[in-house]
C-alpha cells in the first residue's frame, strides 16, 4: 500500500534524517525483506506492519531482519521492542506474540508450521513486549532445525488481541512445540491484525538440500538505515552483496551470507521500489 508520507520521507532522505524517517525506512525495509525471503506470500498473504519489531538476544544484541544466527545464539528468549510507525499508532491493549518456523525458502507450508513461541495477553510496556500477567501457551523454544536441512526462517510476529479473542481448543493451556497453522489460528481465535514482525535465519550444519537463492536480505548492514540511528549493533559494513540472484536459480548450500546481503543503499532503493509498486 502506498503511503504518501513514507514516499515523501524516502524522497527527502538526503535532507531529513529524523527518527520518524528512520522508522519509516526500516518499516519499508522489513516489508522488502519479507517479500524477498518469500515469507510473503509463503507464510503471510500480505504484510502491512504498523510498527517495527526488533529482537534482542542476550549476548548478541539487536538482530537485523533475517540475520543468520546459530542455535546457541538464538536459544535464549529474546527481548522484543515495538516502535510505532508514527504517533497515531497506539500500542495500548493486549497482544499475542508468536514465533513459527517457516522452514527454508520454497518449502511447502500447507501442513502448517512448527510453533516455537506463543504467548497471549502480552502488553507493550515502555516500548517492550511484557509477558507479565500474560498467558504462555508455548514457552519460547529456540530454533532447532535439523542438521543439513538448510537455513530456516523463524518469524516472530506480534498480533493485536481484542477482548473477543478466544484460544482455540488445544491451545488454551501450556503445550510444547507442535505443528500448527498460523493463519488458521489467527482466524479461528479472533486475533486482530498483525502489528509488527521480524525474522531470523538459523541453520545447523551444511545444507544437503537444494536451497533456492533469493535476493533476500539477511543483512547486518541494514540497520542503521540513517545516521540518526543509535544503539543498534551493526556488522561488517564492508559486506555488500550482489542482490542479483534469481529466485528460481537452484542453489548451492548457503555457505556465503553475502549471497543474502544487500548494501544499505540497495535496501533503501528496493524498499522504495516495493512501496511504489505496492
Ligand atoms: C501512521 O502509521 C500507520 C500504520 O503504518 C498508517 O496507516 C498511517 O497512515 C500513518 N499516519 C501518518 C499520519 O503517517
Ligand atoms: C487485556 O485482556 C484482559 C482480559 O481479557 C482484559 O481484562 C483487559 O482489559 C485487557 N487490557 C487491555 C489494555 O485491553
Amino acid at each position: 500500500m502506498i503511503s504518501f508520507p513514507i514516499l515523501v520521507s524516502i524522497a527527502l532522505l538526503p535532507f531529513t534524517l529524523a527518527q520518524s524517517t528512520d522508522t519509516a525506512l526500516q518499516l519499508a525495509a522489513i516489508e522488502a525483506h519479507f517479500k524477498q525471503s518469500l515469507i510473503v506470500p509463503q507464510l503471510l498473504a500480505s504484510f502491512n506492519p504498523s510498527a517495527l519489531l526488533t529482537a534482542n538476544y542476550a549476548g548478541l544484541g539487536v538482530v537485523t531482519p533475517g540475520q543468520l544466527l546459530t542455535k546457541e545464539q538464538s536459544a535464549p528468549t529474546p527481548e522484543v521492542t515495538i516502535t510505532p510507525a508514527n504517533s497515531t499508532v497506539s500500542l495500548d491493549g493486549n497482544y499475542t506474540i508468536v514465533m513459527v518456523d517457516a522452514d527454508i525458502v520454497g518449502s511447502d507450508l500447507s501442513n502448517g508450521e512448527n510453533r516455537h513461541w506463543l504467548v497471549n495477553g502480552v502488553q507493550i510496556t515502555g516500548g517492550k513486549v511484557s509477558t507479565d500477567g500474560a498467558t504462555a501457551i508455548t514457552a519460547y523454544a529456540g530454533p532447532g532445525p535439523a542438521t543439513g536441512s538448510g537455513p530456516h526462517r523463524y518469524v516472530i510476529i506480534l498480533y493485536s488481541q481484542p477482548d473477543s479473542f478466544k484460544a482455540p481448543a488445544g491451545l488454551s493451556e501450556p503445550i510444547g512445540v507442535t505443528l500448527f497453522d498460523l493463519n488458521a489460528y489467527q482466524k479461528d481465535s479472533g486475533l486482530g491484525p498483525l502489528v509488527a514482525a521480524t525474522y531470523i535465519t538459523v541453520e545447523d550444519g551444511t545444507a544437503t538440500v537444494s536451497i533456492p537463492v533469493t535476493s533476500s536480505v539477511v543483512s547486518s548492514t541494514l540497520v542503521p538505515v540513517g545516521p540518526t540511528s543509535s544503539g543498534v549493533s551493526s556488522g561488517s559494513s564492508t559486506k555488500s552483496g550482489t542482490g542479483t540472484a534469481s529466485a528460481n536459480t537452484p542453489a548451492k548450500t548457503n555457505s556465503a551470507p553475502s549471497l543474502f546481503t544487500l548494501s544499505p543503499l540497495a535496501v533503501i532503493f528496493t524498499a522504495a521500489a516495493v512501496l511504489v509498486v505496492a
